[in-house]
């Protein structure tokens, strides 16, 4: 081990320091020295109410950073962009962290430019919470923890203790060695996550086709296996957006969730969110067909039949095949027949590069089931696996994307 390198456990990394309005802000002063010293680059952005609890020179001399705290410089007009602060760091540590900046967090307010920092990040967020104990334990504050931490934002828990308004509880912002602590045990974690940095969409669930304002046509898909996958590359530190149909299942953590409905919303926001990223894995059930009209009401019944008029909707995958430019691209296939000529079919007409073959006559494999018996098919040949959870495919599929991104 070398023991320098060790002292300097953040050397190299980007911290941006987010500074909010409490009296514990005067523990970012000797969080920031800290985090410096661990070798960090720190940038320090404050809400507008924090320089009165510390002042920009402190922290400006601090981090040997400019303080950022509007969204541009009345004096020359000079932008502060938040997403290119976002995308520059490799933490973004809000410490203190008050009632109400993590409410307009949880709420997604945008309101100053640490929030539209917050907004744009892509790294792994940590709050430290500071205020007095009756409002960290009200029900509206706990409630705003438990929705970020669902999205995946770390939180370094307050400490007991004396408080600034005289009482004692929890609610003390906790010290900045146990803050910086945890950000160098979280940087740690990241460095071992194989998929950190790639940015993947995974589409998944079914899509929904309106006839009239009731009825509408849809299929079987439960969206299990799609987020099971997103899930599972964002665990390996993929920065992912699920672009969903209809489903009843929650947002994987750490996942960003685009809801759609129809096919012509699916196309339109993966198509957007492919635009930014390194792969996409295909896995919703697309209606192929459409009505051509949507009747604006209730459609009566008669006695005798009825005819609908369908449209072919877009094909998604063989869209985003036809932009790939190198980049990833995974396909499902659900056959009833001719499994593996079928599934060969799609991989070369859709750009795939491996398609994960399930057939319905396989028992415990397709829709709503937790589990699935799958084929991967590629260029190279037939790889098929044995019956097992929707998770552990998951966990295949990910590891097939991991060696085919080295
Ligand atoms: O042609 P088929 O629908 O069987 O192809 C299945 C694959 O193509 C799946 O990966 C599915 O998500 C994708 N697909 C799509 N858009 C469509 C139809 C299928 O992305 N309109």
């Amino acid at each position: 081990m070398d023991p320098l390198q060790d002292a300097r456990p953040l050397e190299g990394r980007h911290i941006l320091l987010g500074i909010t309005g409490s009296i514990a802000a005067y523990k970012s002063a000797l969080l920031c020295r800290l985090l410096k010293t661990a070798g960090a680059d720190v940038r320090v952005v404050m809400t507008p109410l924090a320089k009165q609890f510390i002042t920009p020179l402190t922290m400006a001399t601090l981090s040997k950073n400019p303080i950022l705290v509007e969204f541009f410089d009345p004096e020359n007009g000079a932008w502060n962009s938040h997403v290119s602060l976002g995308e520059w760091a490799d933490c973004c540590l809000i410490a203190p962290a008050t009632a109400n900046t993590l409410a307009k967090m949880a709420a997604g307010i945008a309101d100053n430019l640490l929030l539209t920092t917050y907004l744009s990040a892509r790294c792994p967020v940590v709050v430290a919470p500071a205020m007095d104990l009756d409002m960290y334990a009200h029900a509206a504050t706990q409630e705003n923890l438990a929705r970020l931490a669902g999205r995946g934002v770390q939180i370094v828990e307050p400490a007991e203790g004396e408080l600034a308004s005289g009482l004692r509880g929890k609610g003390r912002m906790a010290e900045p060695d146990e803050i910086a602590a945890f950000v160098g045990r979280l940087l740690d974690e990241e460095k071992k996550k194989p998929l950190a940095g790639r940015r993947f969409v995974v589409t998944a669930g079914a899509t929904i086709e309106p006839i009239d304002p009731v009825r509408f046509i849809s299929n079987h898909s439960s969206g299990k296996m799609g987020y099971a996958i997103a899930g599972e590359l964002a665990r390996r530190g993929a920065d992912v957006v699920l672009v969903s149909g209809r489903t009843a299942l929650d947002t994987p953590e750490g996942v960003r969730r685009v809801d759609v409905l129809s096919a012509d919303e699916m196309y339109t926001a993966a198509v957007e969110a492919f635009r930014e990223a390194d792969g996409a894995v295909m896995c919703a059930a697309v209606a192929d067909y459409t009505p051509v009209a949507v009747a604006d009401r209730k459609i009566t019944k008669g006695d005798g039949e009825m005819t609908l008029t369908l449209r072919r909707t877009r094909d998604i995958a063989a869209e985003l095949g036809a932009d790939k430019r190198g980049r990833l691209l995974v396909g499902f296939a659900l056959e009833t027949h001719d499994e593996e000529a079928h599934a060969e079919a799609k991989l070369a007409k859709k750009h795939f590069d491996f398609i994960v073959l399930n057939s319905l006559r396989d028992a415990g494999a397709g829709f709503r089931g937790d589990t699935n018996k799958v084929t991967f098919i590629d260029a190279a040949g037939r790889e098929p696996l044995p019956l097992m959870s929707k998770r552990d495919v998951a966990a295949r599929i990910a590891d097939k994307i991991e060696s085919l991104l080295k």
